[in-house]
């Protein structure tokens, strides 16, 4: 057991009708880090980041979150435990208000306290949050939406936020506010997880970024590594 990290991974499988899509993989995130996952399409990243909140079926040697063994638990109890996933996509209930959607966030808290506070930090970090409160969530941009999800998600006061693609599709200036923010949730404490295309800008934030390729962790990189292009090329290319 390793009670020192936040989450630990190790050897987790995720097959599709006997098709392995995710095989043997293994990382550990610490309590404030800020770790990336990085891969060509098709990786097995999305599959992981399911697999650890348990929205898809998975064998591993040990998932373990905050000293718990998470394996085989519902999505719901992994939420409450504190891990929160922002999948894919923009993941919003579009006839609900935007102040809804953030409400639905708030009831997979432990405790019901700060709520007040977070929902004050929420909307400093993504102020149209607060300007759009009354308007269907459906009508919002995708940027916008995709605010609104990483919003709803910090709702639950997690201790760790995956967070699966959050740029894919957005504007430039869409993609600078959802990174910002990840600077500012994790200056506040809380661990991130992040999957992405954007390799570069990735693997230069965060602590430590895998680098997954056909199901595997071929390498793991750090801030120093985000200058060197071959490396970036060849973490892509699997070669
Ligand atoms: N629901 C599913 N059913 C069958 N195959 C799937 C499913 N989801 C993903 N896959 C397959 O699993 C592999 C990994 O996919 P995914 O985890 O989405 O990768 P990534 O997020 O890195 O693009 C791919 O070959 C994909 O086609
Ligand atoms: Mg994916």
């Amino acid at each position: 057991m390793s009670a020192d990290h936040l989450l630990t991974v190790s050897d987790l499988n995720v097959a599709y009708r006997g098709i392995s899509a995710v095989t043997g993989v293994g990382f550990h995130v610490d309590a404030g880090e800020l770790v990336g996952m990085i891969g060509p399409n098709g990786a097995g990243k999305s599959s992981t980041m399911l697999a650890l909140v348990g929205a898809v079926r998975s064998r591993a040697a040990a998932i373990e979150f905050a000293g718990q063994d998470i394996r085989g638990l519902s999505p719901e109890r992994i939420a409450r435990a504190g891990l929160a996933l922002v999948p894919e996509g923009h993941n919003v209930f579009s006839r609900l208000s935007v102040r809804e959607n953030l409400r639905l966030g708030s009831t997979a808290r432990a405790d019901r306290s700060g709520l007040e506070d977070d929902l004050e930090w929420v909307h400093s970090l993504f102020p149209i949050l607060r300007e759009f409160a009354d308007r269907p969530a459906g009508l919002l941009s995708g940027g916008q939406q995709q605010q609104l999800a990483i919003g709803r998600a910090l709702l639950a006061s997690p201790r760790l936020l995956a967070l699966d693609e959050p740029s894919l599709g957005l504007s430039p200036t869409a993609v600078d506010t959802v990174f910002a923010s990840i600077e500012s949730i994790r200056a506040r404490g809380t661990a991130v997880l992040i999957v992405e295309q954007r390799a570069q800008q990735t693997v230069a934030a965060a602590d430590r970024s895998y680098v997954l390729a056909e199901g595997r962790i071929t390498m793991t990189l750090t801030p120093d590594d985000a200058q060197d292009s071959a490396l970036l090329m060849k973490a892509y290319l699997g070669s």
